[in-house]
């Protein structure tokens, strides 16, 4: 990271036609900016668990109505989710279970590409079901996650647009 940046750094310098300056300055520089990265604002495990809950639920709507294009769409943000957790909370000890959640992703997938109904009704149970078990494997049983009653937004369509 280090060399990378500091390779950038002098590269835009001799760009800008400017004299090199010495490497302690730019070291010192670097020294700052990752101490900048370090203190950024990350989103925590719960943050990310509230977008998958809005995003979960979303899916089923959009299955359901067989809008397969916000379905795959919905599909993606989940997806987007599980890697940020698992590069951002790569050290948390939660992140090891996260993996179980990518297989039952993929089937729910494969029926959005076939848009295949009643495989993505029989899918989304198996992925609501994994939620769940990741929930137990953490100790935290008492979340429990089930098929939405109602679409959580009532300012958002769900049925494809003529
Ligand atoms: C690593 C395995 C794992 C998987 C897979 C997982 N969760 Fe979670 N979930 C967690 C952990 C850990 C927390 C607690 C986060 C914290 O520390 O704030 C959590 C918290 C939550 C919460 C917050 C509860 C609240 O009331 O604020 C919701 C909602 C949630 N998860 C939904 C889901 C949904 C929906 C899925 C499936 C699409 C899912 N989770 C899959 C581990 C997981």
């Amino acid at each position: 990271m280090r060399k990378i940046l500091l390779g950038i750094f002098s590269m835009g310098l001799l760009a800008c036609n400017q004299p090199q300056e010495p490497v302690a300055v730019l070291e010192k520089r670097i020294d700052s900016l990752e101490n900048q990265l370090e203190n950024s604002y990350k989103p925590g495990f719960g943050d990310f668990m509230g977008f998958i809950q809005t995003h979960h639920a979303k899916l089923w709507f959009a299955g359901q109505n067989e809008n397969w294009e916000l379905a795959d769409f919905e599909l993606h943000e989940l997806e987007e989710a599980i890697d940020d957790i698992q590069e951002i909370h790569a050290t948390r000890e939660e992140t090891q279970y996260i993996d179980m959640i990518i297989e039952p992703l993929e089937k729910v997938e494969e029926a959005v590409e076939n848009k295949d109904k009643a495989a993505f009704t029989q899918s989304y149970q198996t992925l609501t079901n994994t939620c769940n078990q990741c929930h137990i494997a953490v100790d935290m049983e008492f979340i429990e996650i089930k098929i939405p009653d109602s679409p959580p937004f009532t300012n958002q369509i769900f049925t494809p647009k003529e």
